[in-house]
Parts: C-alpha cells; sequence; structure tokens
C-alpha cells in the first residue's frame, strides 16, 4: 500500500543520545519507530545523524520522495531515501532517519495490510534464541570494570523464548550474587545495556559468568552457552592490543592464541569481534581452529560488500545484522541473504543506546535469525524479549534457532 505521509521529529535514546522518531502513514494506518544508537560503532557504520543533528535531517528531509511509494516494496522504500540521503550511505539524513523511516514504514505496511512484519521480509523466518548481556565493560562501563565489552548468555536447549528469556534473567541475578561473593562493597552499577558493571579483570569476569551459568543450567536441566563480545577495534591501537586495565598489549599473533585459550578455558561457544574490524585473515584463521560461532559485528557492519569479501576467506561464521548501521530494512535484507547462503549465522542485535519498542524481535525472526542480541534487564531490553516470546507463542510453525555449536 502507498505511503501516505512522513513525519520525523527528535527523540532520545536509553542513554540519552539524540535520535529520531519517524510516524509513516500507509493506507489508513500509521506507525511509530524510533532508531537506536552504538557506542562502540565500526568506522564503515554509516553516520547515525548528520552534522546539526534534528535541524539538519529537518531540512534536508524531502518527504515528496517517498510519498505515494509502495511500502510493502522494501527496495523503493530504500530508493526514496538514498533520493533523499544523497546515496546510499544517507550522509544528508543519517542512518537514524534511514532506520525509522524504513521500519516504520514496514510496521504501517503490516497494520494497513494485515500481515505480520516479519513475513514482509520475505526470507525464511527463524525464532531465534535470546543471547543476553549479563556483565559488561569497555565502552559500555566505567574504568575498573572489565577490557571485555560484554560477558554473554544464551539459553539454546530452552523449549521455547519465554523459558530462554526466564533462564538469562535468572543467570543475571546469579551474576550479581557472584559479583557480590567477591566484592561485598558492589553498589549494583549498571552499564549502558543493564549487564553488571563491576571492579573486575576479565578472567575474575569469566570465572563468575561461568560458575553463574553451569549453577542455572543445572538447576533447571537447560544448555546454555556462553560468549563474548571482545569489540576488539576499541582495544586495537598502534597495531596492538591494548588492555589498558590490565597494563598488557598484545601482538596480533599473542591475540590469537589469548582468543584461542579463553574459547578452550571457558567453553566459549559464541565469541564476536575477537580481532580488529579490518582484519578479515585473523577471523578466518580462528574460525578454522576452534569449533565456536565467530561473528563480525564491527568487521562487516552489516555491509553488503563486506561480508561478500570476507566469506570468500571463511571469515568468521556469523554475522551481527544491525540495521542502523547501513540504513535500511532492504539493505539489511540483503546482508541476510547473502549471508544464509554462505553458511554463517544471523544474530539480529539491538545498540547500546536503545528504545522502549519491540520491533527487533520481529526483525530478528523475519531475518532468519540464530540469536537476538539484547541487553537481560531495563524497559528498552525487556520490550525487545517479551515481543519474541509473544511471536513465538503465537506462531507454532516457525521453528526455534537449532544450535550448531
Ligand atoms: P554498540 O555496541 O551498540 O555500542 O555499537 C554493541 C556491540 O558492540 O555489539
Ligand atoms: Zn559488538
Amino acid at each position: 500500500m502507498e505511503i501516505r505521509d512522513v513525519v520525523l521529529r527528535p527523540s532520545y535514546t536509553s542513554r540519552g543520545d539524540e535520535t529520531i522518531e519517524a510516524t509513516v502513514q500507509v493506507g489508513s494506518a500509521s506507525a511509530t519507530v524510533t532508531a537506536p544508537a552504538g557506542a562502540s560503532t565500526g568506522e564503515t557504520e554509516v553516520v547515525h545523524l548528520p552534522k546539526g543533528g534534528f535541524n539538519t535531517v529537518i531540512v534536508n528531509f524531502d518527504k515528496s520522495k517517498l510519498i505515494g511509494v509502495d511500502a510493502s516494496d522494501l527496495k523503493a522504500v530504500y530508493e526514496g531515501l538514498v533520493k533523499i540521503g544523497g546515496s546510499d550511505r544517507f550522509e544528508k539524513i543519517g542512518g537514524a532517519t534511514a532506520f525509522s523511516v524504513s521500519v516504520a514504514s514496514l510496521v504501517a505496511e503490516a497494520l494497513a495490510s494485515g500481515r505480520k512484519i516479519f513475513s514482509l521480509i520475505g526470507l525464511e523466518p527463524t525464532i531465534p534464541y535470546p543471547l543476553g548481556n549479563v556483565l559488561g565493560g569497555g565502552k559500555h562501563a566505567g574504568p575498573g570494570s572489565p577490557d571485555i565489552q560484554e560477558f554473554l548468555a544464551s539459553p539454546v536447549g530452552a523449549k521455547n523464548a519465554f523459558e530462554a528469556i526466564t533462564l538469562n534473567i535468572l543467570v543475571h541475578k546469579e551474576v550479581r550474587k557472584e559479583i557480590e561473593k567477591k566484592d561485598p562493597t558492589f553498589a549494583g552499577g549498571k552499564g549502558d545495556e543493564g549487564a553488571w558493571a563491576a571492579k573486575l579483570t576479565d578472567e575474575e569476569a569469566f570465572d563468575i559468568v561461568r560458575r553463574a551459568i553451569d549453577k542455572v543450567s543445572k538447576e533447571h536441566g537447560v544448555r546454555i552457552i556462553m560468549g563474548v563480545d571482545m569489540a576488539s577495534s576499541t582495544l586495537y591501537e598502534n597495531g596492538v592490543y591494548n588492555y589498558a586495565r590490565k597494563g598488557k598489549k598484545l601482538t596480533r599473533e599473542e591475540q590469537l592464541s589469548y582468543v584461542e585459550k579463553i574459547i578452550n578455558d571457558y567453553d566459549l561457544k559464541y565469541v564476536e569481534d575477537p580481532f580488529n574490524e579490518d582484519d578479515f585473515e585473523s577471523f578466518a584463521e580462528l574460525t578454522r581452529s576452534v569449533k565456536a560461532l565467530i561473528v563480525g559485528d564491527d568487521l562487516y557492519t552489516t555491509n553488503y560488500e563486506r561480508l561478500k569479501k570476507g566469506a570468500q576467506i571463511k571469515a568468521g561464521n556469523g554475522v551481527i545484522l544491525k540495521i542502523n548501521q547501513v540504513g535500511t530494512v532492504y539493505q539489511a535484507k540483503l546482508f541476510a541473504e547473502l549471508a544464509h547462503k554462505n553458511g554463517y549465522a544471523v544474530i539480529t542485535s539491538h545498540r547500546s543506546g536503545d528504545v522502549c519498542e519491540g520491533y527487533l524481535a520481529d526483525i530478528a525472526v523475519g531475518m532468519g535469525s540464530a540469536l537476538m542480541k539484547s541487553g537481560v534487564v531495563g524497559g528498552e531490553r525487556i520490550s525487545k524479549l517479551i515481543r519474541l516470546a509473544r511471536i513465538n507463542e503465537q506462531e507454532a510453525n516457525i521453528p526455534l534457532w537449532r544450535s550448531t555449536v
């Protein structure tokens, strides 16, 4: 159905970053969607907002290029936004505007036509397991917290999404108890994604999360895998990985051995961004040497051309999909399609600054994702998790992802 109107407003993410809210009217329905924003962003991501922020966006946003466009045609919406944004990098309006308008068009089309949001994407849907951030450091927490950005859990043995969400919440609670055993003065601080932010070394953090996961997994008889997002580009300086809080610098070779060691020592099944964002070769080498999901976030930035390059040498076996890294649902869909074709697991992800809307779940299902990455607690995280559980309850025919690790 045709887009009849688009209205933009300034808004904020959970972290207080300036962002864009779009209301798109399709037929007699309308939907409002707000863009999230990252902090540990990849070099090749599109810019969040142009210089001047909302004021620049509103001057540049010529909505006549979208009026009359068929909202069910993802490519047509993308093309309209490219005309307005100046190029497929959307430099005149930012990825935040491209995201909010393109997702709002999809949601409004679903409401107007009575179809499901995930089915409008046009890929084979899957119910992903939640991948939850339970303990954090790096750019999402303050000094004294671990160098590694995120310690993650995913109950891939759960019988449904709701059970998996519940188990991740239990792991999150258990991690707090373990931190308090180590540091009775722990004040309960959390990072941007609701993960505990404590004064811990990486090794202490690994021990704590491993113990918490093992306890919950054993008590409930459900397999829960452990993972990390190393966000290594944020550690990389002058050719070495600088673990500033630990006071250690690792060369590429030392980083490779270190990652292999933590995978073995802590039985990690998911490792995101273990190397700097341009080091495709090291991703490929690690993927050959271990049995775990090796996932590119800053490496790929949801960018089709980068994945085409990386897939040739099998750099990683999983990709993070964040629509606002690239702009629109259409571009993300092409990226997901290429990932599936090359045997990569798709992990659809929130951003560290996010909003209290649940559409990430609809998108994760529609992109055929293995995992949906988000925080475990906080309104902007719970909204996505509960939405995932409801889709799972309503769509008995859509299978849950079957773990390959
Ligand atoms: P971001 O980080 O949303 O701050 O970019 C999340 C991640 O690195 O996965
Ligand atoms: Zn990441």
